[in-house]
């Protein structure tokens, strides 16, 4: 889904401030090691992940969210009252009702803003960006606040060597505003979005919902933790990746060397290197943040990008490529004038 049809004129959009989260403790490898069988080698080789961070045990998602918010706020000067609208995407609830969203308003005392929880899975930040683009486009919104907190570590099976390597916990959230629509501003170029809902059985959390409660009889079966068949996830990731960011990159007249970084989703070094080979794009320009936090599912780009922007890798003006897969199927990608 893309902005090609527009029926009338927009505002424009501007990101005006980052901000991100991790919990303090690391799991590395080497502790993986000790859990299940495998080893620091196979998911370096497979997979990039050195480290994860895990939440402590009464660390919510919701106050990951709210670490990552402030800091946002805070780099883009905006108080909780000017805040009129919060999006938190998650798959890893603090509720199932009320919803994260709302946690986190009463945390940062974001009085007049709406409130309300996305499920785009490791899609979800750039959905969450696609539809508070859309509402400050329109005028209905001035200043949104996007976040995507994962507790993921709450819903992986700590005995399935094939998934626990892969998954930490974090936040990454960022602050949208009307912009000035001036060249060399900040502004959201483009974004895509989209699904395919016939594929949710290669990666889901099959029971704990209405479909499949867990009970007594069914608890051993682990049936609310993640199941994924990764290889096919693999294949689609790299196709819908490459396929919405060429997409973009057509559609907004953006060539490749324009393009000052590249900030994919951070779920397994192979997928981001054959992603961004396919696009064009040399391994320079290309953030990777995954070696220490794993993949924290929507959460990753966002932490991915407020690295980049503190760390001084991505800049004002630099145009950046965002792109993401993830359970759905979903993909995304954006890009973006900082
Ligand atoms: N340690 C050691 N061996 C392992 C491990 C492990 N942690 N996990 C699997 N293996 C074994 C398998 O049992 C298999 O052994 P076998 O050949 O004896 O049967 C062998 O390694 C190869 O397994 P594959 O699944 O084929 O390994 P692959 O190279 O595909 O890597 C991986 C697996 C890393 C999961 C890969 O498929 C992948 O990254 N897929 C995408 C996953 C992903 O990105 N998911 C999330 C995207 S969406 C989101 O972020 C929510």
């Amino acid at each position: 889904m893309n902005d090609l049809t527009q029926p009338f004129k927009r505002l424009p959009v501007a990101l005006i401030g980052t901000g991100s989260y991790v919990p303090e403790h690391r799991l590395t490898n080497a502790d993986l090691e000790k859990m299940v069988d495998t080893s620091n080698e196979w998911i370096v080789e497979r997979t990039g992940i050195k480290e994860r961070r895990i939440a402590a045990p009464d660390e919510k998602p919701s106050d990951m969210a709210t670490n990552a918010a402030r800091k946002a706020m805070e780099a883009a000067g905006v108080t909780p009252e000017e805040i009129d609208l919060i999006i938190v995407g998650t798959v890893t609830p603090d509720t199932f009702t009320p919803s994260t969203a709302c946690y986190v308003q009463a945390n940062l005392g974001a009085v007049n803003a709406a409130a309300f929880d996305i499920s785009a899975a490791c899609s979800s930040f750039l959905y969450a960006l696609k539809i508070a683009v859309q509402f400050i486009g329109c005028g209905q919104a001035k200043t949104a606040l996007i976040i995507s907190s994962e507790k993921l570590s709450h819903i992986v099976n700590w005995e399935d060597r094939a998934t626990c390597v892969l998954f930490g916990d974090g936040a990454g959230a960022a602050v949208l505003r009307t912009g000035t629509g001036k060249e060399g501003d900040s502004a959201i170029l483009a974004s895509d979005i989209g699904s395919d809902g016939t594929l949710t059985d290669l990666l889901l959390v099959p029971g704990g919902g209405s479909a499949i409660p867990t009970t007594e009889a069914n608890i051993h079966e682990k049936l609310y933790t993640l199941a994924m068949r990764g290889n096919e996830v693999f294949r689609h990731a790299v196709e819908h990746m490459k396929n919405s960011a060429l997409s973009l990159i057509s559609r907004t007249g953006i060539k490749p060397e324009d393009i000052s970084l590249v900030i994919p989703h951070q779920a397994n070094l192979r997928i981001i290197n054959a992603v961004t080979s396919r696009i064009g794009i040399p391994p320079e320009k290309v953030f990777v943040n995954l070696q220490k936090y794993g993949n924290t599912s929507g959460a990753a780009c966002a932490i991915a990008l407020d690295e980049a922007v503190r760390s001084g890798r991505a800049k004002k003006g630099d145009l950046i490529l965002m792109v993401t897969f993830g359970a759905g199927l979903t993909w995304s990608s954006a890009a973006i004038r900082l």
